[in-house]
């Protein structure tokens, strides 16, 4: 177990809707008052991902810090790399909103991509292994933990292996983001009702997973690994199935 090999693959702005949805329904349901929103990215490769949250929160007016980690030294010395980004993926308003963001809080040099500054200093880079308990039980009362594209390289077990050590994480009414479906991940999900799929913007959020869709291949059914299957509503628990986003309401705090 624990032992598969993952890829480092990440876009910058890879899921837009996703990333405003935080900041217009996740945040503002949380209501948290008196302290920052604390959020933590796991998996965060060379850093695409928490720069994008960063980037869009400069869009609001919400106290926020930001926590990612990796376990791979070689993807975390990539961080302060300048970026690729594909505008061709895009289109229509996100591609106007991704213009828009890379115009304002990144410099461009060579069709490559360097944060501003104050979209940097949000975050704060460290080392950190998902499967260490050690490592896992010093984090506490996280309102928002992001492990995403990364359960699709691991079997169901290591999934829950995973699952254990995050929740106990969370906050209260914290959220769980977590795209995107592979079997092995709804089928440790299946296992925690204290994750509640929240279905705000699901189907644009599911669809906005580009690089995953594009390596889909229908024959291959339940054996798609990286391909990310269409969301499909006849499907029993769709919102477990398909949403990124869980809510954490532990049993018997309803
Ligand atoms: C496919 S990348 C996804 C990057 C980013 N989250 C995204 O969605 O664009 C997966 C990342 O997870 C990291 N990773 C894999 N297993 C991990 C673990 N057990 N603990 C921490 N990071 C891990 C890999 O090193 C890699 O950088």
């Amino acid at each position: 177990m624990n032992k598969h090999i993952t890829s480092p693959a990440t876009l910058l702005f890879r899921n837009i809707p996703q990333v405003v949805t935080i900041f217009e329904k996740l945040i503002p349901e949380m209501n948290v008052t008196n302290s920052p929103i604390k959020i933590l990215v796991y998996g965060c490769s060379s850093g695409e991902e928490p720069l994008s949250v960063s980037a869009v929160s400069e869009l609001y007016d919400f106290d926020i810090t930001i926590d990612a980690f990796d376990n791979s030294r070689s993807v975390l010395d990539m961080r302060d790399d300048s970026k690729t980004i594909h505008l061709d993926w895009h289109h229509g308003e996100r591609l106007e909103y991704i213009k828009k963001l890379l115009s304002e809080f990144f410099v461009e040099s060579d069709n490559k991509y360097s944060p501003i500054e104050t979209i940097r200093k949000k975050i704060k880079f460290g080392f950190g292994d998902v499967f260490d308990p050690e490592f896992m039980q010093e984090i506490k009362d996280v309102h928002i933990i992001m492990i995403q594209n990364m359960f699709v390289h691991y079997i169901a077990d290591d999934v829950r292996l995973m699952l254990k050590n995050i929740i106990p994480q969370l906050a209260v009414g914290g959220f769980l983001i977590c795209g995107a479906y592979s079997k092995a991940r709804y089928e440790a999900l299946s296992d925690f009702p204290e994750l509640v799929p929240i279905d705000y913007n699901i189907e644009e959020i599911h669809n906005a997973w580009v690089l995953r869709k594009h390596y889909y291949d229908p024959k291959k059914g339940d054996d798609n690994i990286i391909g990310l299957e269409p969301l499909n509503k006849d499907h029993k628990d769709w919102k477990l199935r398909y949403s990124s986003i869980f809510k954490h309401i532990p049993r018997g705090s309803a």
